[in-house]
């Protein structure tokens, strides 16, 4: 099978992270023949420098026909004026929407060398692994009608429309009970059935799903609201966590803030599977942006750039040994003390984005 890569380091930190993935690949390809072949593209604000669009039509090709995307970040003060079809962001929803990239993956991993900084109490974190599967494309943040009119006595109406569908859910739903069978096994579906109609379609066709396909794996339901208080409170219970676009953009960033830093999250979206291959078109990036704030300093944290190319192994080309490896290497060089300056504390040894890549690339 081919092992395309597309690398589209963007701006900022972005390209100081993707140089540290390129060393792991170089890695991988000279010393376990891993066979990846990459090619580079610009998005963000310096495709917009080079051809005026935040991403050309011949790197979007070129990520319609990869294996898989990396992607660095993008954005920054340079590009803060520039209008509003070619803004940055603009190259990362094309590519979400040309890609139907419906399935957002955000692991919460917490390595036991960081359990002590967390925000939360260390027995809370220490060995948590949860991932959180969040819908993309649909729900409330695209549905119709989208609208503000002027009610024309001084006050105005706002509204915002939940759109759900049943093949929508159940594509989510089968990521998640597919990903859960090559992890613990449990899935937990969050909405709101009591309040929301869209919640009660959720869980009526999630739960058709895992009867009529999944049945292997444990299933629960839970309210959203008392999901984010369960997150908190005890969030080892959880295995894969699946909900709608606006639930899950709330609860993965709740999660993220059990983990640490920034620049310790990875993320993944995953489209359909092609019905000839069964490939499925995806893209892997940190879940921060482009620090223009320490941008050029060689100081940014590449792990959550790292932990992406990991779940690209993992999700993208079956390599399980090689995606555990490379978290192991994670872990162990933070075991050895090794921080760059956003995870740094007292008695670690401070090093900068290089010298952290190449200490993951030696383990
Ligand atoms: P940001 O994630 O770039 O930075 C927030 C804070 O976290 C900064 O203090 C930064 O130095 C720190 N930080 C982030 N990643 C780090 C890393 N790997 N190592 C060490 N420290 C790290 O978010 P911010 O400042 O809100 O946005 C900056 C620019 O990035 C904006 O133009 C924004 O639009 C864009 N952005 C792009 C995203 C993307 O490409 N997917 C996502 C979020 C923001
Ligand atoms: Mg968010």
């Amino acid at each position: 099978a081919s092992r395309k890569l597309l690398l589209l380091p963007g701006d900022g930190i972005g390209p100081e992270a993707m140089a540290e993935v390129r060393k792991l690949i170089a890695a991988m390809n000279e010393r376990l023949g891993a066979g990846f072949e990459t090619e580079e593209g610009l998005v963000g604000g310096c495709a917009y420098d080079a051809h005026g669009q935040a991403i050309s039509e011949e790197d979007m090709a070129k990520a319609m026909a990869a294996d898989a995307v990396l992607f660095g970040a993008v954005g920054g003060p340079k590009w803060d004026a520039v209008p509003y079809e070619a803004r940055p962001e603009a190259g990362l929803l094309r590519l979400r929407k040309d890609m139907e990239l419906f399935a957002n993956l955000r692991p919460a991993i917490c390595y036991p060398a960081l359990a002590q900084s967390s925000s939360l109490k260390p027995e809370v974190v220490e060995g948590l692994d949860i991932l959180i599967i969040r819908e993309l494309t649909g729900g409330v943040y695209f549905g119709e009608p989208k609208t503000i009119t002027d009610l024309g006595n001084g006050q105005k109406r706002a509204i915002d429309t939940q759109v759900y569908d049943t093949f929508e859910i159940e594509r989510i739903a089968g990521v998640a009970f597919e990903l859960a069978r090559t992890r613990r096994n449990k899935v937990c579906s969050m909405e709101k059935r009591n309040v929301m109609k869209s919640g009660v379609l959720w869980n009526e066709v999630v739960t058709a799903t895992h009867k009529a396909k999944y049945p292997d794996v444990e299933l629960s339901h839970m309210l959203a609201d008392a999901g984010g208080m369960q997150l908190v409170r005890w969030p080892k219970q959880f295995d894969v966590i699946v909900t709608d676009n606006l639930f899950g953009d709330m609860l993965s960033d709740v999660a993220a803030m059990l983990t640490g830093s920034l620049g310790m999250l990875p993320s993944a979206s995953l489209g359909a599977p092609d019905a000839k291959t069964g490939a499925r078109k995806a893209l892997y990036e940190p879940v921060h942006g482009s620090a223009p704030d320490i941008a050029g300093k060689g100081i940014a944290n590449p792990i959550a750039m790292i932990a992406s190319f990991a779940m690209c192994l993992r999700y993208s080309f079956g390599l399980v040994a090689e995606a555990d490896r490379l978290e192991k290497a994670i872990a162990a060089v933070l075991d050895d003390g090794l921080r760059t300056r956003d995870i740094l504390s007292d008695g670690m040894t401070e090093v900068g984005t290089g010298a952290m890549g190449d200490a993951i690339v030696e383990k």
